[in-house]
């Protein structure tokens, strides 16, 4: 059986691309709901209805484990999805928490992330949980999953996008910087050139794998029982597998 990873859209094989590093022997399916991307600025039921279908096709592959690689469809259902299914999920979460225990004193964390998963409970309890100074800032980038979406990762034309979004912000003041959307990992190099040079730049990937793995574990599920093929499926169709191929093939080149 193989691992499932689940995204709106592309932003998920740069988790998957970290995953193969861990588990290169295992066998994969990447699914993006390519139909209905971009999930951040919909309504809450909208997207979940998305998910649930998505997720009852995977479920009927057969599936070992399910990765939800979208931290937007993490926050609105992985709740639901973990009642309705068998098999272990994982999600991915802001790397607040550590983003907050990381950061020097005196300094702030601006947390990245869509429209959606930054007004969902599942974001405010966790800055509730861990922000007891009250120094993470968030600011929804939409425009980065367009891009991301479109395959569009020129700095050229990123980085005059980005100096636009973050022109109210002292970006001198940020210690840290959270990037809360799976889609965000294209741009590490663009938001490099923005931010300033002591500004860390953190995701949840590294968490949600270590947390497939235990969970794995746990279950005494095998692992590395295939050949590190990957199945791509898309909800939009055959025109947007070699996209997608293609985004893989990029986000293997994204340094560590
Ligand atoms: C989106 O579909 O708006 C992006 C989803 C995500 O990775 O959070």
């Amino acid at each position: 059986m193989k691992i499932a990873f689940f995204d709106s859209g592309v932003g998920g094989v740069t988790v998957l691309s970290e995953a193969m590093k861990l588990l290169p022997h295992e066998d994969y399916i990447y699914y993006a709901d390519t139909l209905h991307v971009p999930y951040g600025p919909k309504p809450k039921a909208e997207v979940k209805g998305y998910i649930v279908d998505a997720v009852d096709y995977l479920a009927e592959c057969g599936i070992k484990a399910l990765v939800v690689a979208c931290n937007t469809a993490t926050s609105v259902a992985v709740n639901d999805l973990r009642g309705r299914y068998k098999f272990p999920i994982i999600g991915m979460e802001p790397a607040v928490k550590p983003a907050v225990k990381n950061t020097d004193s005196g300094k702030r964390v601006l947390a990245l992330a869509t429209a959606l998963t930054l007004k969902e409970a599942k974001f405010k309890d966790l800055v509730s949980v861990v922000d007891p100074e009250h120094i993470v800032d968030s600011l929804p980038m939409p425009e980065l999953v367009e891009f991301a979406e479109q395959l569009i990762f020129d700095e050229a034309i990123v980085v005059p996008c980005l100096r636009q979004k973050f022109a109210s912000l002292d970006l001198a003041s940020y210690g840290t910087v959270v990037l809360g959307c799976t889609h965000f990992a294209f741009f590490r190099n663009s938001l490099r050139q923005v931010l300033a040079p002591e500004t860390d730049i953190i995701d949840g990937t590294e968490g949600t794998l270590r947390h497939l793995m235990h969970k794995l574990e746990e279950a005494g599920i095998p692992t590395d029982t295939g050949k590190g093929d990957i199945a791509f499926y898309s909800s939009g169709g055959e025109q947007d597998i070699a996209r997608l191929q293609r985004a893989f093939a990029i986000a293997q080149t994204i340094p560590d």
